[in-house]
């Protein structure tokens, strides 16, 4: 990376790109969904199930909090956030990672006229990775890109940047659809449909790379037209040859759906409150849905939710966002480990466990 200047880096095609995220043929920073090959989401899924079952005693926790009691994490969010931040705080207690925060700039030096790099900079000093959440889409690559040209790498893990690309709610999501489908032969195959605001929510965006690494599935992405995934994303499906289809017709979809996802409208962007103006109203899953919902259907949710889903939904077997929030944990402690190379001594705590 550190051959390259950051405008070079910053216009590479991600699929160039993320050979510079990974050492050792395994993710150092994670930054964008497409450094993933599907080995290592397997491998990812593999370790957050055996660490979840390893947590279930005393003992099995014990171990696993003294595997990073060695490092210390910053988790730096500039921009809102419940679930992904305490997600990584309770994933860092699991592993043993003493956990820093700066939540909100204007306690930082950056109220000072202190630029984001140079705060970030500094935190490499204090800590062995940053966990970081930012509006500037790419600036987490950035950031990667800035310490490899110092003396102190640290690693860097992309907790949402911009409306560009949000990696762990992907893995996160693809470790609740394999878990939901492990009776029903996987994800290979599945029928995933998309919903919402789908030109700026960078869930959907990461989530849609990740899931051309499973052969057969195909996407439809349902929005009204101003608010249709991007172009980039189709391109890369195109590519890939995968199938896929565009359309505003969210009744139609509903039965077809093997697993549905749904998004707010993300109007934190809206300056001009163009999207205030659009009609929304079609794009919402009512309890009247769920009759039409196949029985062994997923319904999904990156939350917060607002009105996409009715409450009604909750209790049904099929509603599925309030585990992705749980596996989220677990996929995250698994992830910190993989970065730190202690997965391998999971993997002996958990052989001795079930043999
Ligand atoms: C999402 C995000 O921040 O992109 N939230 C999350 O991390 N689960 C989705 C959203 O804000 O709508």
């Amino acid at each position: 990376m550190s051959n390259f200047s950051w405008e070079e880096f910053f216009r590479l095609p991600p699929e160039q790109k993320a050979p510079h995220f990974q050492r050792n043929g395994r993710p150092y920073h994670a930054l964008i969904a497409q450094q993933f090959e599907r080995p290592f989401l397997d491998r990812l899924c593999e370790l957050a199930t055996r660490t979840r079952r390893i947590a279930k005693t005393r003992g099995g926790r014990l171990f696993l909090q003294d595997l990073l009691s060695d490092k210390r994490a910053m988790l730096y969010f500039a921009q809102p956030s419940t679930r992904t931040f305490l997600s990584f705080y309770a994933a860092c207690q699991i592993v043993g990672l003493q956990p820093a925060e700066v939540r909100d700039t204007n306690t930082s030096s950056e109220l000072k006229g202190e630029s984001p790099e140079d705060s970030v900079r500094t935190f490499s000093s204090y800590f062995d990775v940053i966990i970081m959440r930012h509006p500037v889409g790419g600036f987490a690559e950035k950031i990667a890109w800035m310490l490899s040209n110092t003396e102190r790498t640290v690693p860097v893990i992309n907790a949402g940047s911009g409306k560009d690309q949000h990696p762990t709610q992907a893995l996160l999501d693809i470790y609740t659809l394999q878990r939901s489908f492990e009776e029903r032969g996987g994800i290979e195959g599945k029928h995933v449909v998309f919903v919402g605001d789908l030109a700026r929510g960078r869930t959907v965006r990461s989530l849609s790379w990740l899931l051309k690494l499973y052969p057969g599935v195909r996407q439809t992405f349902v929005a009204p037209a101003a608010l249709q995934i991007g172009e980039d994303v189709l391109d890369s499906l195109r590519r890939a040859g995968v199938a896929f289809e565009c359309t505003d017709d969210f009744e139609a979809a509903v039965p077809q759906a093997d697993a549905i996802y749904m998004t707010r409208i993300q109007d934190e962007w809206d300056t001009a409150k163009e999207s205030a103006a659009l009609d929304t109203s079609r794009f919402k899953f009512t309890a009247a849905h769920l009759a039409r919902l196949k029985p062994d259907a997923i319904l999904m949710h990156p939350l917060p939710r607002r009105d996409e889903i009715a409450p009604a939904c909750d209790a049904d077997p099929r509603a599925m966002y309030w585990r992705q929030v749980r596996n989220g944990m677990w996929i995250r402690a698994a992830l910190l480990l993989v970065i730190f190379d202690r997965d391998v001594e999971v993997d002996r705590y958990y052989e001795d466990l079930t043999r």
